[in-house]
């Protein structure tokens, strides 16, 4: 099989799926490798991300992926969120075949896309964000699989 228990859990049953009506922050990105959209939406209290809802038109690795990264990142703050790369989201999932990695890219690029209009709106300084729907480097990450 070439995909993880986890990973088929998560894709027949999404956690947050739907979308926040009076959410803090939205974010949108489209994966170029695959035409396919995320949209993040996130509920944000004294930088505490408290509640997050995710839509897609995706594949199954992506649903999947964003569905524990909207787990990964509840509870957290904007800056510990900010650190949830796709490598921990795939982890987390116990791994990703290698053709499916630039699907996990998306997840973590709408958080950060999510994060950012929340600190836009906030007057607050947006870092590192130079970078935005690009996963060039997906196939050079996939490299280093461990099994
Ligand atoms: Fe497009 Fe997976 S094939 S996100």
């Amino acid at each position: 099989m070439m995909y993880s228990e986890k990973v088929m859990d998560h894709f027949m049953h999404p956690r947050n799926v739907g979308e926040i009506e009076d959410a803090d922050g939205v974010g949108q990105v489209g994966n170029p490798k695959c035409g396919d959209i995320m949209k993040m939406y996130l509920k944000i209290e004294n930088n505490v991300i408290v509640d997050a809802k995710f839509k897609t038109f995706g594949c199954g690795a992506a649903v999947a992926t964003s569905s524990i990264a909207t787990e990964l990142i509840k509870g957290k703050t904007i800056d510990e969120a900010l650190k949830v790369t796709n490598k921990a989201v795939v982890e987390a999932l116990d791994g990703l075949p290698p053709a499916k990695l630039h699907c996990s890219v998306l997840a973590e690029e709408a958080i950060a896309a999510a994060i950012a209009d929340y600190k836009r709106r906030h007057g607050l300084d947006v870092e590192n964000s130079e970078c935005q729907g690009c996963c060039c480097k997906c196939e050079t990450e996939s490299e280093d699989s461990e099994e």
